[in-house]
């Protein structure tokens, strides 16, 4: 279950670096420590797990980049929720855009974060719009997306998952720019409302929702956390130690 009121920062290496030296290099120059307050996740490329595992230890939590919707399977190259929690990692990112634009559909989502639940690892489930429109049309297209990758799921199942918010146009190095606080507070409280109508009244803040997308800076952390978010996933700017050091810091530091 997760921990009512912890901030979340999430590092998402996505497939960088491109060697194991570089991994362990960013590993090496991070020097965020654990606390109270702040969960620190790192989901570094698979086949770097273990060499960023010896450095960074037990002052970060680990995610995989994807997660199979099976524990055990005859595909190839598949991230199993159980092997994955057999090697200490305690989350996995489900239904990222770029996986989404490989082919993921809504209803494999749902089958990894059923996966995801059902071997005690906490399924990241991002969801995004790809463009904003004036006729709240991305409304729609959001709304659909939440009702049919979080199918079948009960109430208690939203104390073990964590939805972030990633819009697909301030994702990435082709971003045209990032949320905004009050557009990123619209989607946070259609979630909750879309997630209520599916499983019965859920109080407010009961559901474990995080904004990514471009997000920088310091700045960029105390914004999104203001706008009642409870955390961010962070992707460019989580291999650059230096500035996933400060983001850390500056959610550490929020009051
Ligand atoms: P970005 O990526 O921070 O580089 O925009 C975020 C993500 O895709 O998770």
């Amino acid at each position: 279950m997760l921990t009512p009121h912890k901030i979340y920062v999430i590092g998402n290496w996505k497939t960088k670096p491109a060697t194991r030296v570089e991994a362990l290099s960013i590993a090496k120059k991070s020097t965020f420590e654990k606390d109270g307050k702040v969960e620190v996740v790192v989901a570094p490329p698979a086949l770097f797990l273990a060499g960023v595992q010896n450095i960074l230890g037990a002052r970060c939590s680990y995610a995989t980049q994807d997660s199979y919707w099976q524990a055990i399977g005859s595909d190839n190259a598949e991230l199993s929720p159980a092997q994955s929690k057999s090697v200490g990692c305690t989350y996995a990112i489900v239904g990222h855009s770029s996986r989404r634009a490989l082919g993921e559909t809504d209803q494999d989502v749902s089958k990894k974060i059923h996966a995801c639940l059902e071997n005690n690892l906490i399924p990241i489930v991002c969801i995004g719009e790809s463009k904003r429109d004036t006729h709240g049309k991305y409304i729609d297209a959001l709304k659909n997306q939440i009702q049919a990758s979080f199918a079948g799921l009960s109430k208690q199942d939203f104390e073990h998952i964590i939805i972030a918010y990633e819009p697909l146009w301030a994702i990435g190095a082709d971003a045209t720019r990032e949320a905004t606080p009050a557009e990123a507070e619209e989607v946070r409280i259609l979630i909750e409302k879309t997630i209520a109508e599916m499983t019965g009244h859920i109080p407010i803040g009961k559901v474990t929702i995080i904004y990514g997308g471009s997000v920088d800076t310091p700045a960029d952390v105390e914004k999104y956390l203001a706008s009642g978010m409870r955390g961010v996933l962070v992707g460019r700017a989580s291999l650059d130690s230096e500035k996933f050091n400060a983001l850390v810091t500056a959610a550490q530091n929020y009051s």
